[in-house]
Order: structure tokens, then C-alpha cells, then sequence
């Protein structure tokens, strides 16, 4: 059986994550691929336990460097778990946040350096990467906009200043220019449907789905 394709979605808050997460659900079933959609922190149980310590209560309850390892140790459990299990049995694994939102909040926003969080990857995880990363790219003010209105108690970055949303958004755009092949930078001022269309060529062009 072949191995199945890891692909991962990202971007600031209020992006419009979720929307797409459904689209592309939609779209790799109808081309007739066996899809298990997942998120970070979480998708194992302990993983899960780990969100709901880090996505809540006062800003200075972590520091940036606990933050990266407890973000490090949900991935961990999630990634032996759920995600190599999963891409052995030859299901496409869709997830929502993987190791570049370590990179961006923890290592650009937070200034813990790119050297640290690929240490602290290689360490956990080896080298995973996924094969196609979306990231879906805001300005700030629209995407916190948008996440205010979303009224979420899941909302402990949502908090963090404006300053540290600017360094997350140019952090994901780093990323992108470092590894254009694996990452792809998507407009998400426009509308949901037409960052889906934008999704539907990306995935065309580069893993060859086309619906059934
Ligand atoms: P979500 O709102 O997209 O579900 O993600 C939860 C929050 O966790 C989001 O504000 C980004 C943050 N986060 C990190 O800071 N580092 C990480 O490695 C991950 C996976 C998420």
C-alpha cells in the first residue's frame, strides 16, 4: 500500500483555517482519497490535554520556551499516535498548525531563534516534515478582527500584542521564502471561495488531486 501525503495548514489567528481544513477534506475525498483531518496542539489524548493548559488563562502563565517544549510534547504523542500510523496506512493526513506554527509563534514572535525549534523538532519528531504547507496569510488587523469576533476562550495568543502578531505573520512569510517547494503563501483577504479555488490549484499542481 503506498504511503499516504502529509499536508498541513497555517497561519496566523483568524485566517480562516477551519473553513479550509472542511475544503480540503472535501476536495481530497472527492478524488477519492482516504482522508484523516487532524489539528495541533491535540489529536491524541494527551495531546489534547496539553491544548487546553496552553490555549487558556493569563499570558504569563508560559514563557516562550515552555510553551515551545509543551507545543513539542503534544506533537510528539500526536505524531506517533495518530499522524505516522495514519500516513502508513496510506490515509492523506490533513492537519490544522504542525511545526511551523512552533517555528513562527514560539521561534520568530516570541524570538526564540530557528535554531532552537529545529533542535527541539529534531529531537521529538526527526525529520517529519510535511509534504505541502499552506499558509494562509492576513495583515494583522484583519485576522485579529476576525478572531475577536469569534469570541473564544481559546484565546491566550489571540491576546499577545500587536508587535508579536506583526513577527508571527513575517515569521510565516520567512518560512515560506526558505522552503518554496513545501510551502505555499495563500491571500486569505479574499473571499473563502476563492482561497479555496486558490487551494484546488495549488493541490492540482503539486500532488497532482483532481476530483473524481
Ligand atoms: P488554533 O487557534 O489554530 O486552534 O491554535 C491554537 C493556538 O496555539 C494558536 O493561537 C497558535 C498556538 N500555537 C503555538 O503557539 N505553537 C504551536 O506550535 C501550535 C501548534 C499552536
Amino acid at each position: 500500500m503506498p504511503t499516504g501525503r502529509f499536508i498541513t495548514l497555517e497561519g496566523g489567528e483568524g485566517a480562516g483555517k477551519s473553513t479550509q481544513i472542511a475544503h480540503l477534506k472535501d476536495l481530497l475525498r472527492q478524488a477519492g482519497k482516504s482522508v484523516v483531518a487532524t489539528r495541533e496542539p491535540g489529536g491524541a489524548p494527551g495531546a489534547e490535554a496539553i491544548r487546553e493548559l496552553i490555549v487558556t488563562g493569563s499570558i504569563e502563565r508560559w514563557d516562550a520556551m515552555a510553551e515551545a517544549l509543551l507545543m513539542t510534547a503534544a506533537r510528539r504523542m500526536h505524531v506517533e499516535q495518530r499522524i505516522r500510523p495514519a500516513l502508513a496506512q496510506g490515509h492523506w493526513v490533513v492537519c490544522d498548525r504542525f511545526s511551523d506554527s512552533t517555528m513562527a509563534y514560539q521561534g520568530y514572535a516570541h524570538g526564540l531563534g530557528r535554531d532552537a525549534i529545529d533542535s527541539l523538532q529534531q529531537l521529538a519528531i526527526g525529520d517529519l516534515k510535511p509534504d505541502l504547507t499552506l499558509i494562509l496569510d492576513v495583515p494583522v488587523s484583519v485576522g485579529l478582527g476576525r478572531a475577536a469576533g469569534r469570541g473564544d476562550k481559546e484565546d491566550r495568543f489571540e491576546r499577545m500584542g500587536l508587535d508579536f502578531h506583526e513577527r508571527l505573520r513575517q515569521g510565516y512569510l520567512e518560512i515560506a521564502r526558505r522552503e518554496p517547494i513545501r510551502c505555499a503563501v495563500i491571500d486569505a483577504t479574499q473571499a473563502p471561495e476563492l482561497v479555496a479555488t486558490a487551494i484546488d490549484r495549488i493541490l492540482a499542481d503539486r500532488l497532482g488531486v483532481a476530483r473524481a
